[in-house]
């Protein structure tokens, strides 16, 4: 809730929300998110940039009358996922004479969602304008981010990008602009990119290119906060993106009886010892939001775990899945565990691990609590992943 001045003739009229837990119903939201909408008052017409989630909409409409907005013309829509356009149809039945400016594919999307009549509809192509008297809108194709259908609102005289999701944050806060804290903004653009944008990483390469040749004087996008200094989430972007990668091994792990607990402590104090960060995660109780944010940049995932119901833990195989889903840049990736009488699973997470581009170490599957052999496995494991790390150089 609450209006604020972006600058002179653009006004937040978009909504946080503070307690959201969870995304998507998948990943947590520790700093809440955001369904950011804009206002844009030309001198001949009011073009309304994105609406919020369905569950914001009395906050939107609310907004929207602190303005005093008898009239709008254009609600251009960036995206059709419902958290910003949810609210259109409110916002067309309290302004009956608005149009929804979009492309076609996402009209065809807005129809199946929303059920938007065909008629209030204007369909705009790549790099079209679109007059407000003295401000001018021109709509740039972004693809996939994150769905096929993405793209960017250009206002041309005050060189502002409105993104959506592109450069979105999963953080609310009252300061526009974010808070003085950048790590805090930081992390907010990383979880969002982790958990809704890394499956896309080659179309956001094209993406942010196209922006940083632009060069926009702010970026105001549909989630968190604006950037006034839009090279600083450009830049944050651009290693995300990159093939490049950490000196970082993620060990995922889930332990019954406390065997492979036990591989899991020597692999980590072995790697550390190898100068490789080891970060381990007990999938019991991890957040899936932050194993999301270090398969970002990490070089080497390691996935632990028992048997149990004759095959490898059920918690092991879903998050196996979601990194799968997500398809970070991780190189290297590895498979331990232990076992009572026996059990197969090992196939079960490989198959899980299909869209990654990595090289898989031979598995380290151990029977019964860990003996001084088994332990040396362990150790010839972590070795390994040093000599891969340094091997790209980013071991020294
Ligand atoms: Fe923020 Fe793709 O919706």
């Amino acid at each position: 809730m609450a209006v604020q001045k972006v600058i002179e003739g653009i006004y937040y009229v978009g909504s946080r929300h503070w307690d959201r837990p969870i995304f998507d119903e998948l990943l947590e939201l520790p700093k809440g998110t955001s369904y950011n909408a804009y206002i844009v008052f030309g001198s001949q017409k009011t073009a309304l940039i994105d609406t919020v989630d369905p569950c914001k909409t009395h906050e939107l409409l609310r907004n929207l009358d602190v303005l005093n907005v008898k009239e709008i013309d254009y609600v251009i829509a960036n995206h059709a996922e419902q958290d910003h356009s949810g609210s259109i149809p409110a916002v067309l039945e309290k302004y009956p004479s608005a149009k929804v400016v979009t492309n076609e594919k996402c009209k065809a999307l807005l129809i199946d969602l929303l059920e938007i009549k065909e008629d209030k509809f204007i369909t705009v192509n790549d790099n079209d304008t679109l007059s407000l008297g003295d401000k001018t809108l021109q709509f740039m194709f972004t693809p996939w981010v994150h769905w096929p259908e993405t793209m960017s609102t250009y206002l041309v005289e005050e060189k502002m990008l409105f993104t959506c999701d592109f450069f979105g944050s999963h953080i609310a806060t009252s300061r526009i602009f974010g808070p003085k804290d950048e790590k805090l903004i930081y992390e907010g653009a990383k979880r969002y990119y982790a958990e809704i944008m890394m499956p896309f990483r080659k179309n956001i390469q094209k993406n942010v290119q196209k922006v940083e040749e632009l060069n926009p004087s702010m970026i105001l996008p549909g989630h968190g906060v604006i950037y006034k200094n839009p090279q600083f989430i450009i830049d944050a972007h651009k290693k995300w993106i990159s093939d490049d990668v950490d000196n970082e091994a993620l060990i995922i792990y889930i332990s019954m009886h406390g065997s492979t607990k036990e591989l899991v402590d020597y692999l980590s104090d072995i790697l550390i010892e190898q100068g490789v960060h080891a970060r381990p995660y007990n999938i019991a109780e991890a957040s899936l939001g932050e194993i999301a944010m270090d398969l970002v940049d990490a070089a080497t995932v390691v996935f632990a775990s028992p048997f149990i119901l004759a095959g490898v833990h059920p918690k092991i195989i879903a998050t196996a899945y979601l990194a799968n889903a997500l398809r970070p840049k991780t190189k290297f990736a590895g498979i331990i565990g232990s076992f009572g009488w026996g059990g197969k699973g090992v196939e079960h997470i490989k198959s899980n691990l299909a869209n990654l581009n990595v090289e898989l170490f031979e598995p380290v599957y151990i029977k019964g609590k860990p003996k001084p052999k088994d332990f040396e496995q362990i150790a010839a494991l972590a070795k390994k992943i040093a000599d891969k790390h340094r091997e790209i150089g980013i071991l020294k």
